[in-house]
């Protein structure tokens, strides 16, 4: 199960998204917002982090205008990896690299058919492990400290 998010800057290419999950039969849960009007980005972040923490979900998709603000609020979530990606070569490698468990897309930076391109790779890649995970290991050391 794939958790969703946006805010009112993320709306519109969240709407292409779900479209996109819906006809390839991936399920998600979709925790808002729901319209258009403004809403704070950091409380979408938070369902959706929420979800992937407590096992209801398995990973994440964020969107804002930029996915930069709905990233940090994300990635201040002990145990979530938030990975802003406007590249394809990005949303591959921040799961084989850094098994990132969140996709932050910006809604004003890339289109619908790029994104829906990002999700596919970011979903359908495997982490790597092996020395990345000795990484992704002091990732957590330093969560576990602050
Ligand atoms: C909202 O206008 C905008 O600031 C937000 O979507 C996002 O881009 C923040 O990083």
């Amino acid at each position: 199960m794939v958790a969703i998010g946006c805010d009112h800057g993320g709306y519109e290419l969240k709407k292409e998204i779900i479209a996109h999950l819906t006809k390839n039969g991936v399920e998600f849960k979709d925790f808002g917002t729901y319209d258009g009007n403004s809403v704070d980005y950091p409380d979408i972040a938070k369902l959706v982090c929420k979800s992937i923490l407590s096992g209801e979900c398995e990973n994440g998709i964020l969107v804002c205008g930029t996915g930069i603000g709905i990233s940090i609020a994300a990635n201040k979530h002990k145990g979530i990896r938030a990975a802003v990606c406007s590249d394809e070569f990005s949303a591959k490698f921040t799961r084989l690299h850094n098994d990132a468990n969140v996709l932050c897309l910006g809604g004003r930076v890339v289109g619908p058919g790029l994104a829906c391109e990002l999700v596919d790779i970011f979903l359908s890649t495997g982490f790597e492990g092996g020395r990345h995970a000795l990484r992704v290991d002091k990732i957590t050391a330093i969560e576990n400290e602050n």
